[in-house]
């Protein structure tokens, strides 16, 4: 047998920018931000759910590009976001349909404004358009700004799950533009801080202590708090993507997606009326109990996590934990088959070893879990 084995490295630069309303003929951060050599065009695609918050966000992004930008708007187009946009292949297509009529080419841009839904379509149309064509989001909720707006992942749901098909592509840039992050209901945009919390759990310590003492802020939605939190849940969530080792994901550690095996599943068994981020509120708090009921955290960090979780407003159990097979195993255990299914490989979950550091562990004793869940049921009914 003959053969060679070639490396191939291919180097990604991920620009994260904060700013506030980037539209506005004085802020020149997009100005600088879009490379304008040549003929470049931009098509920008809005989530129609937008519209009624930012009446006048077209003219504004017609006149900025008019004005600042020696780069070609071709079009400014509304479809539908959130989650019915990833069910079926319809918005990408519509997007695909409009990235090959304005001949977007690969020296163009698309530009995305949205929850963290649209931009999965949009973004997954603009990876697949051309095979890559340049992707600028603008998130427009919590969640996508603080946690997967600034990730490299797109992708809609097929064959009843979640983000079946997509694939994994570095946005040109992510825009955190701080305008659109105070429209949001006040219910989904406290959901989304907790994966701040997530990633503060398991990667920086003293963020944690800052949203342990900002938590009546938080809650209030004071709109520094937020942008605060915001900004540096961004920043781990990119900086752990660029230098952990792992952008796409082809080992079976995820310690970005700590709490969410469990949360995974209760969204699926809930038919998604669990939020994401109340689930992940559910997952992270028994992960943190069971860490401490098995030795790896002390119990006094543990309960600072659950009381964090709370203060929020966030729940730390929920019913469907009590859904059980015939057998009597909780239905929610599948979801750790699921989650190593998902990675491939081994089972490996993260759990904690202190605030802001954790540690992978292969197993889960599913006994000593169902008593943190039992607990936490009793906390939690003693709340309502
Ligand atoms: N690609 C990834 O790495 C990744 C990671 C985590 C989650 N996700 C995906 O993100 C999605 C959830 O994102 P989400 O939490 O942003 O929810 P979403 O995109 O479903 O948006 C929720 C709702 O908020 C509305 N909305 C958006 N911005 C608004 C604003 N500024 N003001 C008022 N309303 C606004 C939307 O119209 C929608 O009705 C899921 O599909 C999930 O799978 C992707
Ligand atoms: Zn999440």
């Amino acid at each position: 047998m003959t053969g060679e084995d070639f490396d191939i490295q291919v180097s990604f630069r991920h620009r994260i920018r904060f700013t506030r309303d980037a539209f506005s003929l004085e802020n020149e951060m997009l100005a600088g931000l879009l490379e304008t050599r040549g003929h470049s065009k931009a098509l920008v695609f809005v989530e129609e759910g937008l519209r009624s918050f930012f009446p006048s966000l077209e003219s504004k992004i017609q006149h900025y590009f008019e004005r600042a930008l020696g780069i070609e708007l071709v079009g400014v187009e509304w479809l539908e976001g959130s989650e019915t946009a990833k069910r079926d292949g319809r918005v990408y297509q519509e997007a695909m349909a409009s990235i090959e009529r304005y001949h977007i080419d690969r020296h163009s841009y698309v530009l995305v404004i949205g929850g963290g839904a649209f931009l999965d379509v949009i973004g997954y149309a603009a990876a697949t358009g051309h095979r890559g064509v340049r992707l600028v989001r603008f998130p427009t909720t919590t969640l996508s700004q603080d946690d997967s707006g600034v990730g490299v992942k797109n992708g809609i749901n097929a064959f009843g799950k979640k983000n079946f098909i997509g694939s994994f592509a570095v946005p040109y840039a992510v825009v955190n533009d701080f305008q659109f992050l105070h429209t949001q209901p006040a219910k989904t945009r406290l959901e989304g801080l907790i994966e701040a919390v997530k990633v503060a759990l398991v990667k920086d310590g003293e963020f944690f202590c800052w949203i342990e003492s900002n938590t009546e802020q938080l809650r209030a939605l004071n709109e520094d708090a937020i942008e605060t939190a915001v900004k540096r849940s961004a920043l781990l969530h990119a900086r752990h993507i660029a230098q952990g080792g792992d952008p796409f994901e082809l080992g079976s550690s995820r310690p970005l997606d700590y709490g969410h095996w469990a949360a995974h599943k209760l969204e699926q068994l809930t038919n998604f009326k669990l939020t994401h981020g109340e689930a992940v509120a559910v997952g992270v708090a028994i992960d943190t109990l069971y860490a401490s009921k098995v030795g790896i955290l002390c119990s006094e960090a543990a309960q600072r996590v659950i009381e964090v979780i709370q203060e929020l407003g966030l729940p730390v159990w929920h019913e469907s934990l009590d859904l059980r097979d015939e057998k009597g195993r909780r239905l929610v255990f599948q979801g750790l088959e699921e989650f190593r299914e998902h990675l491939g490989g081994e089972l490996t979950v993260l759990l904690l070893k202190q605030l802001g550091q954790g540690i992978d562990i292969h197993e889960i004793d599913e006994e000593i879990w169902d008593r943190c869940v039992e607990e936490l049921k009793g906390q939690a009914l003693v709340m309502h």
